[in-house]
């Protein structure tokens, strides 16, 4: 029997491994940072050519406030300048942006851009979401807060608070850098979502790499615990 084809509609990626890039060329770790975004910028354009119709990336975690000031500001000010150079790029390839995470407890001027982000991008047709201060057992606990403040409990009225309610379910999440973990990454979403855990550090990540993961993905046989 030929196993169908499957295409996906939600890839999330956990994009890690632009600290050790840059320090397998002794450059500081915000030069392995800014080749990250500069590999996001590609991917993003990349999508007009695909079917895919969400891309989630993890750019920042609940956890990574733990990090040395300098790094976080770099990583900051990386953020307000993809934003400005890039908006009208994602406007003209009907990206929507989305943000998944408290993103309102980031400096207030980042939440004005991205802000803007969002409401310029609203009508785009294929959708990025960003993960930014994102973790997810803050985003259950919040969810099932807000389910209590509504009724009863479910994992349905669980899932339609998360962040994610209104996105495809997740099909395939992607980990580069070769740690085999989630961080605390869409926890929820990922029950029954494919993985696949890459040997390239984010910074070498390319279209091509995502084209190879969307055609393993394909062939794979999802069985939702039944037979
Ligand atoms: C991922 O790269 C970027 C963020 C977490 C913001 P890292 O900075 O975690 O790189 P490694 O894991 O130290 O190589
Ligand atoms: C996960 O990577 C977060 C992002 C990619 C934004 P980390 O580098 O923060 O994860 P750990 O610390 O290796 O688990
Ligand atoms: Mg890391």
């Amino acid at each position: 029997m030929t196993t169908p084809i499957i295409r996906a509609r939600h890839v999330a990626i956990i994009m890690d491994g632009n600290g050790r890039w840059a320090k397998k060329r002794h450059l500081p770790r915000v030069v392995g940072h800014q080749r990250g975004v500069e590999a996001v910028r590609k991917l993003v354009r990349s999508l007009k050519d695909s079917d895919l119709e969400c891309l989630t990336l993890y750019a920042f975690s609940s956890e990574n406030w733990r990090r040395p000031e300098d790094e976080v500001d770099d990583l900051m000010d990386l953020m307000r300048k993809f934003i400005r150079s890039d908006l009208e790029e994602f406007v003209e390839n009907g990206v929507r942006l989305r943000i998944v995470g408290d993103y309102q407890a980031l400096a207030p001027d980042i939440v004005d851009l991205l802000e803007n982000a969002l409401d310029r991008t609203s009508q785009g047709t294929r959708t990025v979401a960003v993960a930014l201060n994102y973790g997810g057992q803050q985003e259950i606990a919040r969810a099932a807060r807000l389910a209590a403040e509504a009724g009863p409990v479910t994992a349905e009225a669980i899932e339609s608070h998360l962040f994610t309610a209104d996105l495809p379910p997740l099909d395939l999440l992607i980990r580069t850098s070769g740690e085999v973990r989630l961080s605390n990454f869409l926890l929820w979403q990922a029950a029954y979502a494919e993985m696949l855990f890459l040997d390239v550090l984010w910074p070498d990540f390319t279209p091509a790499h995502l084209a190879d993961a969307l055609d393993q993905f394909a062939v794979r046989e999802r069985r939702y615990g039944g037979r």
